[in-house]
């Protein structure tokens, strides 16, 4: 099984950014332990802060992997393009926040993203992550 985390704006911060909100540990650091975890699955990463970045990885990996797991970050509650992608590509994506962006500021309460992914998961924690993972299991 091939899949790949894509992560959006400011998470490569992640460690040092709001930790209050995010942790303390690296995305990096987080990565191996799930690489650990699952010796069994092809699992990639990818970061960006762009959009344009983020359609154009998923349009490269949308139509081969088994799945993508995707924090838009804040482009999750702004971008039309990256929803439309979500849609155009036949990889399932899940959609995943380490947050919960419910409890937070209203405008965190909407995503372009959701209605194209199978599922969501969120607020716990980078665990976030782990589960959506197992849901692809
Ligand atoms: C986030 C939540 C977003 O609202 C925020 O802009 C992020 C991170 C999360 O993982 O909790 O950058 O996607």
């Amino acid at each position: 099984m091939k899949l790949i985390i894509v992560n959006g704006p400011n998470l490569n911060l992640l460690g040092k950014r709001e930790p209050e909100i995010y942790g303390t540990q690296t995305f990096e650091d987080y990565f191996s332990q799930l690489q650990f975890k699952f010796k069994d699955i092809q699992l990639e990463y990818y970061q960006s802060n762009s959009e344009g970045a983020l359609i154009t990885k998923l349009h490269e990996v949308g139509f081969s992997y088994d799945g993508v797991i995707l924090n838009a970050a804040a482009y999750t509650h702004t971008s039309v393009g990256l929803g439309d992608a979500v849609k155009a590509i036949s990889t399932a994506v899940v959609e995943v926040h380490i947050s919960n962006t419910h409890k937070r500021e209203d405008f965190r309460k909407t995503s372009y993203i959701c209605s194209g992914a199978e599922g969501v998961i969120l607020g716990f924690g980078l665990q976030s992550y782990d589960l959506a993972i197992q849901s692809f299991l």
